[in-house]
């Protein structure tokens, strides 16, 4: 080798020069915790395609957020799954609705912890589509109202920000002018603006029995072939107030989630779906993977693509591993 060449490896032979040098930190500030809310009382019922994650009702999910604050986890983002579906998802809506509840009594018992609250229709649909069904179609415009009411009930109840994954166009601008309408003008909107047409979202609607009934997402949600229309999406959603915007899925779309936090330089989150978590549970449990460095190297790439904030199934399980000094080796 030349004389006075840059040798790399001097770099990488002692872990603390590594630690020093490191680019990017794993930090549990960064993780937003999905949970699932049913009605009922006592229930915690194991997602079999999520194995690790349960469906809680309000009691057993205030037990949930209180673990999680107490780990350092700063955010949860709720999904309600309603008692009754019908074609207008009303219960979505509703000020006693299931995700209203939840909002309530985890505010009330744990301050301190931020409650995010998915803003969509599918959950509650008879149909399992994010919008108004007419004539077989999903209709854009008649479906805006109803996010927005969604949106403002989640805020009457406590909700620090609210998340719309529903895809229609023009959502953001309606629900930023409806919060403001009802004096909601300090929530913000984590807007779901490059949302995918995923196979990753399977285990996710076994959890939350939101599968359509007929069609598929296609319609509303983007072609996972294009990268260019989401940099659109997000400058969309920007112009019409979103506060932080959301690549979703992280994995798979890591590029998306790259171009857009150097061409926007806005807070930016990225959703590691049900589908990964799956993948690496799965891995993990037939002794195929290493699933806590699997876990961690999947987060850290996300936040090395340029996410900010990672919404992710493993919160709890990656906190353990960060407080104990485990993140990075
Ligand atoms: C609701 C919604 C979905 C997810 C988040 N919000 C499902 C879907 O669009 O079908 C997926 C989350 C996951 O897979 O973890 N629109
Ligand atoms: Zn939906």
């Amino acid at each position: 080798m030349a004389h006075g060449m840059f040798r790399p490896r001097r770099l990488r032979e002692k872990a603390l020069v590594r630690k020093l040098v490191r680019e990017t930190a794993l930090s549990v500030d960064d993780f937003i915790y999905p949970l699932f809310v049913v009605p009922g009382r006592g229930v915690r019922e194991p997602i079999a395609p999520m194995p690790g994650q349960h469906r809680f009702s309000v009691d057993e999910l205030v037990k949930e957020c209180k673990d999680a604050a107490g780990m350092g986890i700063p955010a949860v983002l709720l999904f309600g799954i309603p008692s009754e579906k019908d074609p207008r998802g009303s219960e979505a809506y509703a000020d006693d609705g299931i995700v209203q509840q939840a909002v309530r009594a985890v505010k009330d018992t744990v301050p301190d912890l931020l409650v995010v609250t998915d803003v969509c229709l599918c959950e509650y649909t008879s149909h399992g589509h994010c919008g108004v069904v007419e004539d077989g179609a999903v209709r854009n415009d008649p479906t805006l109202e109803l996010l927005a009411r969604t949106a403002v009930s989640h805020a009457e109840a406590g909700a620090d920000l609210v998340a719309p994954s529903d895809m229609m166009d023009g959502r953001v601008g309606v629900i930023r002018e409806a919060l403001d309408d009802a004096s909601f003008a300090e929530t913000p909107i984590m807007a779901y603006s490059a949302k995918y047409a995923s196979c990753f979202f399977e285990p996710f609607r076994a959890a939350a029995e939101s599968t359509p009934q007929f069609g598929d997402r296609r319609s509303y949600q983007m072609d996972p072939a294009n990268a260019q229309e989401a940099m659109r999406e997000i400058a969309l959603d920007l112009d019409e107030g979103a506060d932080i915007v959301m690549v979703k899925p992280a994995l798979p779309y890591l590029d998306v989630v790259s171009r857009a936090k150097l061409e926007f330089g806005v807070p930016l989150a990225a959703y590691s779906v049900s589908g990964e978590y799956a993948m690496i549970r799965a891995a993990g449990q037939l002794g195929w993977l290493d699933e806590e460095r699997a876990m961690l190297e999947a987060l850290t790439s996300i936040r090395r693509a340029g996410a900010d904030i990672v919404i992710t199934y493993f919160a709890r399980q990656a906190a353990r591993l960060l407080e104990r000094g485990l993140g990075a080796r």
